[in-house]
Parts: structure tokens; C-alpha cells; sequence
């Protein structure tokens, strides 16, 4: 049976910096296993933070309950067969092994690129902002990142193409089985 969609649900969980790709690299994967008829759902940062955690800011707490909120959608939907691409900086591995622990087939992928990398793209005109003292507690400026010890997946933007670091991901997905090969 070639074209047995009989697949589980998982959580493709980026951690980074600002930045670093994490969103650009979430839409690539999207539309790859869309294509797949993998059933998805993509949840970022930037985009929940306009809706089901638009009440929180970004002092440790409000981080801690945003990625809280985030995880109990994300549960929901790995336990029910959905793939879930999920960006968000979500700067504490504490943190990050609660998702892992609360959700089904969770991998953790580090999206990373050196700091002066990303304070050098600065896609948002944010780091000129934080590093001007500008926007508080800003991550990797003024706020802390924990970087990931020990990532299922290891996604060096600054040495890579985003359709290469995509395919890194999707060839870890297919690998452990957790979609279907092409
Ligand atoms: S998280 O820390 O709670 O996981 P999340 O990924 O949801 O963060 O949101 C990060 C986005 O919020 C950034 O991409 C940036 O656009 C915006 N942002 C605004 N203020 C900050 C800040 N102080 N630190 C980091 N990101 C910020």
C-alpha cells in the first residue's frame, strides 16, 4: 500500500532566535506536506500573539503561559492524527520539555544562527531597537535564550538555504515515520 495516509500526528517544535528562519522554514514545510496530504496545522508566534495570546507580553511569565496555551492546542491536535508545525522562540528548555512531555511524537528543532548573523539581518528592524534599549527584554539582546543541549534536530540557517533546512526536516519526518516517504 503505497498511498496509506495511515500516519501519526507530531509536533515539529522550532525554538531560535529572532530571525533565525523559524517562520520561513515553517511555511516551506507547510506547503511540503500539504502537497503530501499530510493534515497540518501551523502555529507561530507572531500570529497567535495577535489572537489567542494577544493579553500576554513578554516577561517570563507571560512567555511561560504563552507557550502553555500553545502546547494545549498543540496536544490536542497530535493526539488526533495533525501534524504540528509550531514557531515560537520559546527561550526556556524547561519549558520546552513540558510541550515535549504534554504532546504526542514531539521533536524539538533548533533553528539557529549566530547572534551577529541574525542582529545583522535584522528582518524586523527589532535588534537595532533592543540593542538602541528601545524594546525591553528582548531576547538574545536584553532577555535570555537557552539554547537547545540536545535538539532531535540540528538547523544551521546561516550555512543553509531555506528549502535545504526544510528538507532536512521533512527527510528526520520520513525517516522516524512519521510521514510518508515520496
Ligand atoms: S516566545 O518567547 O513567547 O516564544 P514568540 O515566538 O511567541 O516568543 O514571539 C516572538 C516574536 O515577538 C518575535 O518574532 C518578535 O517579532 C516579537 N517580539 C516583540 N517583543 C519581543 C521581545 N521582547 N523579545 C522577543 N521577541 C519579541
Amino acid at each position: 500500500m503505497s498511498h496509506n495516509h495511515n500516519h501519526p500526528g507530531f509536533v515539529v517544535w522550532m525554538t531560535g532566535l529572532s530571525g533565525a528562519g523559524k517562520t520561513t522554514i515553517a511555511l516551506i514545510l507547510e506547503k511540503e506536506l500539504r502537497q503530501r496530504n499530510v493534515k497540518i496545522e501551523r502555529l507561530d508566534g507572531d500570529v497567535v500573539r495577535q489572537s489567542l495570546t494577544r493579553d500576554l507580553g513578554f516577561s517570563k511569565e507571560d512567555r511561560d503561559k504563552n507557550i502553555e496555551r500553545v502546547a494545549f492546542v498543540a496536544k490536542l491536535l497530535s493526539r488526533n492524527g495533525v501534524g504540528c508545525i509550531c514557531s515560537f522562540i520559546s527561550p526556556y528548555q524547561a519549558v520546552r520539555d513540558q510541550v515535549r512531555a504534554e504532546t504526542t511524537n514531539f521533536l524539538e528543532v533548533f533553528i539557529d544562527a549566530p547572534l551577529e548573523v541574525v542582529i545583522d539581518r535584522d528582518v524586523k528592524g527589532m535588534y537595532k531597537k533592543a540593542i538602541a534599549g528601545e524594546i525591553p527584554n528582548f531576547t538574545g539582546i536584553s532577555d535570555p535564550f537557552e539554547a537547545p543541549s540536545r535538539p532531535d534536530i540540528h538547523i544551521r540557517t546561516d550555512l543553509h538555504t531555506p528549502d535545504a533546512c526544510a528538507q532536512q526536516i521533512l527527510a528526520h519526518l520520513e525517516q522516524i515515520g512519521y510521514i510518508p516517504a515520496r
